[in-house]
């Protein structure tokens, strides 16, 4: 046998820095300041603010861990982005995923300290933990952070979605409601790929306005109709096809049990139940990011927690729902299907 060696455990062990390093990068905009051609350290330092050294080794870890491009070495070098970051943490970019990271860098990051206490705990490491005003309460009453946060789910969810219209067969159905549905993301890439559907999406008053808004902007407005509602308190808009993208995560498992029943008792015969989310595989042995997913709801709400596909589906069959299918999406995450 191999002598055991400490690499893994190093690698890992210091990983929170790489983590805390490219969330800054982010926050600071950096790869989008980038985006307009590459800069040298002491351009970047005048601009930032930044001191030497510190700034020489912050870009040079990114650098060796492949999350930034240097031509060069010494002075003169210049830095700049890499296909990826390129691509994704360039904010003016369609795929920018950065929304989520931006979430990460201003509130997640430091919830992670208290992981031990959450577990022993069962709390929430969020803002609910001072107890002043939840994340959802002053998020909804603060329209720049509101859109802030649509702008992270969107960061999450879109290449999902995107996956989503071409991967399941829209066309043969005519309706579809997404429960949760942020700023109608998923029925603007569905709707965006067939035509023919009408869509409508479900999410409490304040965020309708922003999938209004967005709605019209994007010319969809004849096929997307963003619908304001409780999923709790009201009923859910009928329709052949109900979505919900990271809407069960968010919840303990009774509250998730009542919309799976709520969502089997709105569908038609034939109706179709498709979540979104970062599905723990069966054996929960190699799914990081769906673990990591569900350990960060541990933080934002609590009792919120992650599942795999068939959690789901044994929610599902006790619902009354008959068949089921899993299609893979994007990186981590799937659609898992029921069908009534
Ligand atoms: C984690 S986000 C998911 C957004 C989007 N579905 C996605 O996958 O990117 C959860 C969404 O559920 C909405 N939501 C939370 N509680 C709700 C409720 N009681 N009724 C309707 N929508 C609610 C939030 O406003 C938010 O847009």
């Amino acid at each position: 046998m191999a002598t055991p060696k400490p690499d893994h455990i190093m690698r890992i062990a210091s990983g929170y820095a790489i983590s805390r390093a490219l969330l800054s990068a982010v926050g600071m905009g950096i790869y989008t300041r980038l985006a307009d051609g590459p800069m040298t350290l002491d351009e970047i330092m005048a601009e930032y603010g930044l001191l030497r050294r510190p700034a020489m080794d912050f870009f040079d870890l990114l650098v060796s861990v492949d999350l930034m491009g240097r031509d060069g070495d010494g002075e003169g070098a210049r830095y700049h982005n890499t296909d990826a970051t390129a691509v994704f943490l360039d904010r003016n970019k369609p795929g920018y995923i950065g929304g989520v990271l931006e979430l990460w860098d201003q509130r997640n990051y430091r919830f992670w300290e208290n992981l031990t206490e959450a577990m022993q705990t069962g709390k929430a490491q969020s803002e609910t933990k001072q107890a002043d005003a939840s994340f959802f309460e002053a998020l909804y009453s603060d329209p720049v952070r509101l859109e802030a946060f649509m702008d992270a789910m969107n960061g999450a969810s879109l290449r999902n979605f995107q996956t989503l219209a071409k991967a399941f067969p829209f066309e043969r159905y005519q309706t579809l409601t997404d429960i949760g549905g942020a700023d109608a993301l998923l029925s603007r890439s569905v709707a965006a790929a067939h035509p023919h559907l009408r869509c409508k999406s479900f999410d409490l008053p304040p965020v309708t306005e922003i999938a209004a808004r967005k709605i019209s902007a994007t010319g969809l407005a004849e096929q997307v109709e963003a619908v304001a509602g409780d999923f709790f308190a009201d009923p859910l808009p009928e329709a052949d096809i109900i979505t919900m993208g990271m809407i069960l995560h968010d919840w303990n498992l009774e509250r998730k049990k009542l919309l799976v029943k709520k969502v089997y008792d709105t569908l038609p015969k034939d109706g179709v139940f498709i979540v979104i989310e970062a599905l723990i595989d069966g054996r929960r042995r190699s799914n990081t990011f769906g673990l990591f997913m569900s350990l960060n709801m541990l933080m934002e709400l609590g009792d919120a927690f992650d599942f795999t596909g068939e959690e789901f589906f044994g929610w599902c069959r006790e619902a009354g729902f008959s068949n089921f299918e899993t299609i893979p999406l994007d990186g981590p995450s799937s659609a898992a299907i029921a069908y009534k």
